[in-house]
């Protein structure tokens, strides 16, 4: 499985490094200068997207950028906030990165509004290619033409003027979801987590789409006596991420589903500064953070890293950089207990630099 981490760092490692738009360069350049310090064989390679590109190359996912992800065994990326979009598409799609681990993890330290965050510990794993992604979008009148309008709930309005979207599911890409989750699941049981698998989908009422997902979720978790399993359709999910965090484990998601729960589960926590991710597919991994671009605090030099880092943290692991990237989490977590440098978002006052030099001074 892609999502398994090696056990001796992966030699002659190539990264390339697609810093994003708005204030995602914020957070990605100096993850990359601490991964430099943490592990210097690793050979970082930056290259230009969005409006940056646009200006050197003149388009925003230049010739030059495509080869650099596709030379690389993987890579680092910030966020789009829409130039950068067809860097993100071309790393989800080109790159068939089938599926998008999201932890959820409460640190003491971190500014959760839950009465008992301690309770939060599991990860969400995303489909990350199908349902309603990438956009399949039309006018409705095209929608009569489908054989199977026939037997809707509902006839389509065909007359009307609107839109329709197409959501997608293939057994393909459920079985690689699905075996991606009992994995993880396993890992984690073998750390001492309850190896439980948890399914939330709509499943009451997209048989065909939800609700073969959660029957090959189901019968693949079915394979490893050692695993538990647990489902709940996704309305319900999303109360218990609030009500009863500790009764999770394991959480695998369709791709929208995923997409916005995780950033309920990342608000659980103490917010999007604080959420990693890593998208694994067979050939080719990437790693971001939750958050987007965060345009909103463009240039001033206080969105926290804490994401990105521990998203640089996740990718040491997958290449088998185990004992660096534990250096790396627990620097984090340390100045997240001492609570003198917490990030704006955090209820302090350490701008961006100042986190990242109370990290470096704890690694
Ligand atoms: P966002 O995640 O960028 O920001 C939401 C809110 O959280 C904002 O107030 C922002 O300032 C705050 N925030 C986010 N990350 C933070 C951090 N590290 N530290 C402190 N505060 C942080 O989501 P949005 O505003 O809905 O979207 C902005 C753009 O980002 C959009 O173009 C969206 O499509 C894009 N986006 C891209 C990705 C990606 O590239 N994978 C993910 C999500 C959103
Ligand atoms: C994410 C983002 C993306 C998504 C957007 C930017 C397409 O929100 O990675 O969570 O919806 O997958
Ligand atoms: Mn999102």
């Amino acid at each position: 499985m892609s999502s398994e981490h090696v056990s001796t760092p992966r030699s002659g490692l190539r990264v390339c490094v697609v810093a994003g738009d708005d204030a995602a360069p914020e957070v990605v350049l100096p993850t990359v200068a601490l991964l430099r310090e943490l592990v210097p064989e690793i050979l970082f390679t930056q290259a230009l997207s969005g409006r940056e590109a646009q200006e050197r190359y003149g388009e925003a996912f230049p010739a030059e950028t495509r080869a650099a992800i596709d030379s690389a065994d993987c890579t680092l990326f910030g966020a789009s906030g829409g130039p950068s979009r067809p860097v993100l598409w071309y790393l989800r799609w080109g790159k068939q990165t089938y599926v998008n681990i999201r932890p959820v993890r409460w640190l003491p330290g971190y500014q959760s509004p839950m009465r008992q965050p301690e309770r939060i510990d599991y990860v969400i794993v995303r489909d990350n290619l199908e349902g309603m992604y990438p956009p399949r979008e039309g006018a409705l009148s095209e929608l009569g033409t489908l054989t199977s309008s026939g037997s809707w709930w509902q006839a389509p309005p065909v007359q009307e003027t609107g839109a329709y979207a197409v959501r997608v599911s293939t057994d393909t890409q459920a079985r690689r979801v699905a075996e991606a989750a009992c994995d993880l699941a396993l890992q984690r049981l073998a750390s001492g987590y309850p190896g439980c698998v948890t399914l939330g989908a709509k499943y009451s009422i997209l048989p065909q789409t939800d609700g073969r997902f959660r029957e090959i979720v189901r019968e693949m978790v079915r394979e490893h006596p050692e695993l538990s399993y647990q489902e709940f359709l996704i309305d319900d999910l999303g109360r218990r991420m609030i009500a009863a965090p500790e009764t999770l484990d394991v959480v695998v998601l369709g791709n929208e589903h995923g997409d916005i729960l995780a950033d309920v589960a990342s608000g659980s926590i103490g917010g999007l500064g604080l959420s990693p991710s890593a998208c694994y597919g067979a050939e080719y991994a990437y790693f971001e953070p939750v958050h987007g671009s965060a345009p909103d605090i463009a240039g001033k030099n206080t969105i926290n890293p804490t994401a990105m880092l521990l998203s640089g943290a996740m990718f040491l692991a997958h290449y088998g950089y185990r004992e660096q990237s534990t250096r790396l989490e627990r620097a984090i977590a340390r100045v997240y207990s001492d609570g003198h440098a917490l990030p704006v978002d955090q209820g302090g006052s350490a701008s961006t630099s100042d986190f990242i030099a109370a990290v470096r001074s704890q690694l």
